[in-house]
């Protein structure tokens, strides 16, 4: 009996011991700064935080006082709409008084997202940069605002054919390449299009 006894004046100690140290080090009386035992700093925090000044806008504010209509309409229904436009843009509650703003994620950093990491889910869409196309940049076949692969030809195609008489100047403007295409020649047109099969 008289084991059980101390064993539990040992336990009682010890317990004691860590309330009263934890109160103390709660009230700010006591501090061990090296292992991060240091009273909450609650209040200070709060303010802190509270002061910071307000930075990010929101992707329909984009659009608003018909700004960016345009792209937003493209965005919000592309595989990007998850992506705010502040993600790549920066923070963007200023620009509209200060039209200063910019890309803060460019086409070398869709890596960011996009790399081949073993922790992201498989579902991620992922690509091996040093494997993927590495010759030239992202945004030269995926738009940021409308990512996916470039659109599959949806007619037969023979080797060698005049793409730009039917796709070039004077097409209809379904039909028409978009204006980044310009300086693409004939010979270029299959390395990025796939002819449907
Ligand atoms: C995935 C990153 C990304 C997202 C999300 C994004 N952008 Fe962009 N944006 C870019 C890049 C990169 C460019 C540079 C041009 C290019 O390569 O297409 C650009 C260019 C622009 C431009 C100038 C050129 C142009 O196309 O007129 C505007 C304006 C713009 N974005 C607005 C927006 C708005 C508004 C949104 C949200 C609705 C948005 N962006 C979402 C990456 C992004
Ligand atoms: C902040 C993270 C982020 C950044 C930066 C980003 N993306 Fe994305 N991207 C996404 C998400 C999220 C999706 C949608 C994934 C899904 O549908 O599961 C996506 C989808 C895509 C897809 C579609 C893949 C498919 O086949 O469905 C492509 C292509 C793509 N992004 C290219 C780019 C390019 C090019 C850039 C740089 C301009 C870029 N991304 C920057 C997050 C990002
Ligand atoms: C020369 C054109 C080209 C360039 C440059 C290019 N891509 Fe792609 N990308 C494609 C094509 C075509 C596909 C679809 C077939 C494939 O995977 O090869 C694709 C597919 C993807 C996918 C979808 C993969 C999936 O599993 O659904 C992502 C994400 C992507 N690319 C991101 C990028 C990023 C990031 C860069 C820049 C580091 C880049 N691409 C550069 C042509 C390109
Ligand atoms: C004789 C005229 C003609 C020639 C030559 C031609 N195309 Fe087309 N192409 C069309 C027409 C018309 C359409 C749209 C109707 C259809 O799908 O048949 C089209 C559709 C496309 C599309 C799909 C557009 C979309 O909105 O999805 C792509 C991409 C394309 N062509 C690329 C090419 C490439 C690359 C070549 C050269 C190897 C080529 N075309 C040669 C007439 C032509
Ligand atoms: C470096 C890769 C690349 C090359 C080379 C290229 N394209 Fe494209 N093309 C694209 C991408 C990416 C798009 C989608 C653009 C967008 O979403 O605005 C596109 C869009 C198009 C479209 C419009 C179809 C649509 O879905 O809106 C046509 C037509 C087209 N290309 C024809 C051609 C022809 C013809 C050539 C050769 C003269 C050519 N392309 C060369 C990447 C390429």
């Amino acid at each position: 009996m008289t084991h059980l006894i101390r064993a539990g004046l040992v336990l009682g100690l010890a317990i004691a011991s860590f309330l009263v140290l934890r109160s103390l080090i709660l009230q700010g009386r006591l501090s061990f700064p090296e292992f991060a035992l240091r009273p909450p700093l609650q209040e200070s925090n709060t303010a802190q935080w509270a002061n910071q000044p307000l930075e990010f806008s929101n992707s329909p504010a984009c659009a608003g006082s018909l700004c960016h209509q345009d792209i937003y309409d493209v965005w919000v229904t592309s595989d990007h709409g998850g992506v705010a436009c502040e993600t790549c843009h920066g923070p963007a509650l200023a620009h509209g008084q200060d039209t200063n703003i910019s890309v803060r994620i460019d086409h070398e950093e869709c890596t960011l997202c996009h790399a081949k990491v073993v922790g992201r889910p498989l579902d991620f869409p992922q690509v091996d940069p040093a494997g993927h196309y590495s010759e030239t940049t992202c945004t030269s076949c995926h738009k940021a605002h409308r990512p996916g692969p470039p659109s599959i030809i949806s007619h037969e195609v023979s080797e060698g054919s005049d793409c730009l008489s039917c796709h070039g100047a004077g097409a209809p403007p379904d039909r028409a390449v978009p204006a980044d295409h310009i300086g693409r020649t004939n010979e270029q047109c299959l390395s990025c299009h796939e002819a449907a099969r």
